[in-house]
């Protein structure tokens, strides 16, 4: 059975003491959760955050991560140094990425299998636009994005992946996709994985939604067949709706 899984994407919130009063409000208010719960939290934010978690069920996520093992690339940073600091998960391929900091399909691919390779998990981001939905472009552009980010990845590590459908014009608008409108894509790309290697393969891959999720609409989203938990951006930086959400993915 595939993972429910709930993360926080805190993006460039939180100083560290005050990653570490968010993380630590998680762990409390979150002792026993039912779903897999990961916080990914800025670089300079892990260590607080890692100390606050240490001995409970909230796993640690990064937000990017560069493909070269080592070298000559100032201000980046590597998987295996994300590795050392206790990282589990990395967001890859995020769309204010693709859109602010010249993310394509192509350093995707090269960043997800820099960090499959090191033993990360990755959490892919696809989603379109709203001039995509309109114009009709949403599950081309979603096939295209898949393919390109799954390239060379053996079947074996294709199970490291969580996939987060995160609608464009979802994120941070307060407009959420209906629970059909999710729906129809998280089964799209479910389908898009089983044609990239099999069903049981898909049926094992987690699938998010993100985009706007929040205390009062994640019910309703989480009950989705093929949505099995959410990446959450605003609401994942209140404890209390945080777990709201942690607790409707039960
Ligand atoms: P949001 O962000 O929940 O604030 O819309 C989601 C995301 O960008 O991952």
């Amino acid at each position: 059975m595939r993972k429910t899984i709930i993360a926080g994407n805190w993006k460039m919130n939180m100083t560290p003491s005050q990653a570490s009063v968010l993380a630590s409000e998680i762990v409390a208010k979150n002792s026993d959760p039912k779903c897999e719960v990961v916080i990914c939290v800025p670089f300079v934010d892990i260590f607080e955050a890692k100390k606050a978690i240490e001995g409970s069920k909230i796993h640690l996520g990064a937000q990017n991560v560069h493909f070269a093992e080592k070298g000559a690339y100032t201000g980046e940073i590597s998987a295996s140094m994300l590795l050392e600091c206790g990282v589990e998960y990395v967001i890859i391929g995020h769309s204010e990425r693709r859109q602010y900091f010249a993310e394509t399909d192509e350093t995707v691919n090269k960043r997800l299998t820099a960090a499959l390779a090191a033993g990360l998990k990755v959490i892919l981001c696809v989603g379109e636009t709203e001039a995509q939905r309109d114009a009709g472009e949403t599950f081309s552009l979603i096939e295209k994005q898949i393919k390109a980010a799954y390239a060379g990845v053996s079947a074996e590590k294709a199970l490291d992946i969580v996939i987060a459908y995160e609608p464009v014009w979802a994120i941070g608008t307060g407009r959420t996709a209906t629970s059909e409108q999710a729906e129809e894509v998280c089964a799209f790309i479910r389908g898009e994985v089983a044609k990239l290697y099999d069903a049981n393969i898909a049926s094992e891959t987690t699938i998010q939604y993100g985009g706007s999720m929040n205390a009062k609409n994640a019910a309703e989203l989480l009950a989705m067949e093929n949505i099995d938990g959410g990446l959450i951006g605003g609401a994942s930086l209140k404890s209390d709706d945080f777990t709201v959400i942690i607790n409707a993915a039960e």
